[in-house]
């Protein structure tokens, strides 16, 4: 395999925590196939899928065929097959030090085969509240310990919800950091990782054209969207443990918000880069939490309480929208919406800059904006709204769109999925597409306050299928 330096990468075990779990069927094992298929993977490797079921590796083996779902003609069979020979499975309780036991001796075995110290990549693809006794139990046995940290190095990469609360995602960094060197810890928020997210930084800053207007002066307002139209079966417990706004709004839309509103880093290195973005955060006014039904709606679809797993009565919203400010001189007064929900009519991902109208001879009534869409997904694209004479005698005004779609340069394959970057990156030990402990705390931050007085505002109802509770 070749990385940036043009090195191979030592042997490397990828122990999966939750191997069973929905993330990991829909995510993380075609992702682990894809980046094999590219031949992206080091080249000797094997994964260590971790699950409390009591499987053989038989029907271990089936759950993968049936959860990696291919393509016709996407994969080899071979490759496929090959993949999958390279997977072991644990059974064991999270907090049972039988597991690490047996983990441990798992783990020399295959180090005996590649006769070397390997490098260990820990994934914890589990609810937040596994991750304590995990890391305690990979600690009693020392299992952390790397060898060096070029060569035999040991990575934890943790999925969010970070925590689940500013408490408690202190206290889990705080363990984080007792165990491993910030290098070693990455903290996933797979947006940062998507391809039409990352773009949003080279469009703004190699591009000379939109970032003289990127302030309050010419922008009268941004809108992030995170539309779906599953409703939540299938993860309905997590989910009603969660809800909308940890489950996305902590995370993947207040980095969307980051990467749009950030200054220029210095340079483009790892560092700086979510120093920036962990700026932004910081900088969230906080929310006038006494008179918060102002400034959020929520919502919960009809039927979600009949949802198997979720609570009877249960007060978690499936739908959210705010607004909010960004406290610093580029951005005075400019709102940020930021909504995401549930079982809508649509599925869509996008930020929407909205220009302001400078023409002060326009009427409320026939305002023209100039509007910057991004389209993170799908049909990944920008867009541009703009005003143009309607051909003719009359003076009339029409609005047109500029438009590009990432599927004009390149197949559905060639935009890698945002796990693979993900997990590319973690053996490469770059963390640009990671959050920093400083972005985490700051989001919970700002989330928390709202999370607890959530209780004074009133969860409306939609239909499934609709645009929301605010048509
Ligand atoms: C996950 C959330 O982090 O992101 C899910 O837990 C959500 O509830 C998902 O559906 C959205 O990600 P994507 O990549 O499908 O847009």
């Amino acid at each position: 395999m070749i990385d940036k330096n043009h090195k191979e990468a030592a042997p490397t075990i990828f122990i999966i925590f939750g191997i069973t779990g929905d993330l990991a069927g829909r995510k993380l094992l075609p992702a682990l196939l894809a980046l094999y298929s590219r031949r992206m993977l080091p080249k000797e490797f094997s994964i260590i899928g971790i699950s409390r079921r009591i499987w053989t590796r038989e029907d271990f083996r089936q759950f993968i065929r049936e959860h990696i779902k291919i393509r016709p003609g996407q994969y080899k069979e071979e490759d496929v097959k090959h993949f999958i020979d390279h997977i072991e499975y644990e059974q064991g309780l999270f907090d049972s030090a039988l597991l690490y036991e047996s983990l441990k001796s798992r783990i020399a075995n295959i180090e005996n085969r590649f006769k070397r110290c390997c490098n260990k990549l820990f994934h914890l693809s589990v609810p937040s509240n596994h991750c304590e006794p995990i890391l305690k139990n990979l600690s009693e046995l020392k299992l952390h310990e790397e060898c060096s940290d070029e060569l035999g190095w040991t990575r934890v990469l943790v999925e969010k919800p970070f925590g689940n609360d500013i408490d408690t995602a202190i206290r889990l960094d705080k363990l984080l950091a007792s165990l491993f060197r910030e290098e070693q810890i990455f903290r996933i928020d797979h947006y940062l990782a998507k391809e039409a997210l990352q773009n949003i930084l080279t469009f703004r800053f190699a591009n000379s054209l939109f970032e003289p207007l990127w302030n309050h002066n010419f922008i009268d307002r941004v809108h992030i969207r995170l539309l779906e139209k599953n409703d939540v079966s299938g993860r309905a417990t997590f989910y009603d443990s969660v809800g909308a706004l940890k489950d996305v709004g902590q995370n993947h839309l207040l980095q969307m918000l980051a990467l749009t509103a950030m200054e220029e880093p210095n340079d483009f290195n790892p560092e700086n880069i979510r120093k920036e973005r962990a700026r932004v955060l910081k900088n969230l006014e906080p929310f006038p939490t006494r008179n918060l039904k102002e400034a959020v709606v929520r919502a919960q679809y009809k039927g979600y309480e009949n949802e198997k797993g979720v609570a009877p009565a249960s007060q978690t919203e499936t739908y959210f929208l705010l607004k909010t400010f960004i406290n610093n001189q580029r951005w005075a007064n400019v709102p940020f919406f930021l909504e995401s929900g549930r079982a809508l009519k649509e599925a869509k991902t996008e930020i929407c800059i909205y220009f302001k109208d400078q023409n002060t001879s326009s009427k409320k009534s026939e305002k023209r904006e100039n509007v910057l869409v991004f389209r993170i997904q799908p049909d990944e694209g920008i867009k541009i709204r703009f005003w143009v004479k309607t051909p003719g005698f009359p003076m009339l005004i029409e609005p047109k769109t500029l438009s590009f779609k990432y599927s004009d340069i390149g197949t559905e394959d060639a935009i890698p999925d945002a796990y693979e970057k993900l997990i590319h990156d973690a053996i490469w030990g770059d963390q640009t597409l990671f959050a920093s402990t400083d972005e985490v705390i700051y989001a919970w931050k700002y989330i928390t306050p709202i999370i607890r007085s959530w209780g004074t505002v009133t969860l409306l109802e939609y239909p499934k299928g609709s645009m929301g509770p605010i048509e």
